[in-house]
Order: structure tokens, then sequence, then C-alpha cells
């Protein structure tokens, strides 16, 4: 098969996922350019009949399903079928870094009120280590040096050192969640133990959630040149 355009890897292993949606689901519905073609994808279905009920992981993704007419639950929802999600990487272990758009924290409430969390990816999001990637975590404005202090800290006791940046717009001002919270980007180039940083780094007070998605991921569906590839179990 030819060298395929990433945004087109994205759809297919959208298109896969939506295999997976049955009539009268509850669905999480995840953030980024691989999970709007997802909820593209849906929003056509549910054009055509499919009855569905969808909890967004982010104001984007409320703003794109009801454009399309989605049925969305209140905020209020608790138990979940399904959540369809990117990521911005994943390792052998279906360990994920997410959070390069910014809604790390509902997407992990999503997630984790899920009975299936199935990740869609272009194949480029796949790594040996987990890292490569900036972690992202979403932190409280308030004393954020002093909870960027601690998570230097931690992140140096599980063999972490890099740039710690605080998210920033194009035009230089401060990016905050959709929650009001501050983002850092933590440069490690690897995290060699990242099931023991993501609860050093939960325990830290300012940390509102950090983007290591431990223990959440059913299986990812991995589109590239060669095809579709399924990590985990889909069902
Ligand atoms: C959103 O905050 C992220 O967790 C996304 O799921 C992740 O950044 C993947 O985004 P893309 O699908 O745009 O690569």
């Amino acid at each position: 098969m030819e060298s395929q355009n990433p945004d087109e890897a994205k759809r297919q292993a959208a298109a896969a996922a939506l295999e997976l949606v049955k009539p009268g689901m509850r669905l999480g519905l995840g953030t980024g350019s691989t999970a709007a073609h997802f909820v593209a994808l849906l929003g056509a279905r549910v054009a055509e009949g499919l009855r569905v009920t969808c909890v967004p992981t982010s104001e984007r993704t409320r703003i794109q399903a009801e454009s399309l007419a989605i049925p969305l639950m209140p905020p209020d929802f608790n138990r979940l079928d399904l959540t369809i999600d990117g990521a911005d990487e994943f390792d052998p272990q279906l360990r994920l870094i997410k959070g390069g758009g910014g809604a790390l924290w509902r997407e992990k409430i999503v997630a984790a009120a899920s009975k299936r969390m199935v990740v869609i990816s272009d194949a480029s999001k796949a790594v040996a280590t987990l890292g490569k990637f900036p972690l992202p975590i979403e932190i409280s404005r308030f004393g954020y040096e002093a909870t960027r202090a601690a998570i230097v800290r931690e992140a140096r006791i599980c063999g972490c050192e890099g740039v710690i940046t605080l998210r920033k717009g194009p035009d230089g001002a401060v990016l905050t969640s959709d929650s009001g919270n501050y983002l850092l980007d933590c440069a490690f180039g690897a995290i060699p133990v990242a099931d023991e940083l993501a609860p050093r780094l939960s325990a830290i007070p300012g940390v509102v959630e950090h983007g290591l998605f431990i223990g959440l991921a059913n299986a990812v569906i991995s589109a590239g040149k060669d095809g579709i590839k399924i990590y985990g179990h889909l069902g």
C-alpha cells in the first residue's frame, strides 16, 4: 500500500470504531482531530435514525455534536457503555498520553465512567516507551509555581527530567482548559516508569489531572499504510 495521509488514517480508524456502536448505547465522545472524524461519522448515522446518547469530553466536541443533532446527556451522567477517543501516544500495554488538545480531565472522567474505552489513532502514535510527546498536566492556577516545583521533584524520582512549559496560545497568552485551569507540557523525552509516575503526580494537591491514562483503554484501533491494526480486545 502507498504512503497515507495521516488525516485519512484517522478517518479510517474512526470508521472502524463506528462499527462498535450499537443502538441505545451511552457513548463518551473524545476530543481532537481523530475523535472529530468519529463524531462526524456518528452524526451521519444519527441522521439516518441511529439512537444513542452521548457525553462530550470538551466544549469543542459538544459544539460539533450539537451541530450534528447528536443527543447529549446532562453533565450528571453516570455509567457509559463505550468511549471512543484519540491519543497522543500509546504503548504496547495500552497506556496512553492524552491532553495534547487540553481536554484530558474531562476525557479521563468519561473514560473511567465507561465500561469500555477504545482509542482511535493513526499509526504514528504507537511508541515503545511513552514520553516523546510532552506529557500534559492540568493544574490549578492557584499556586501553580509550587505545583510545578512538586512535579519536577516527583518526576525526577521517576527518572524524568526535561523542560516543563506553561501552555500558551500563538498570541503568547496563557491557555486554560475548559474548566479554567492551566496546562503544563512536560518534555521528558521518555517516561521509563509511567505506572510509578502516575500516582505520584495524582498525589500533588495542585495537580487537577495528568495525561497518563493507565488501565483505561481496552483497545486501540490504529490505521496506517498497512491498513488497520487492533491492539487489545475490541469486544
Ligand atoms: C485532547 O485533549 C487529546 O487527549 C486528544 O485525544 C489527543 O491530543 C489526540 O488528538 P488528535 O486526534 O488530534 O491527534
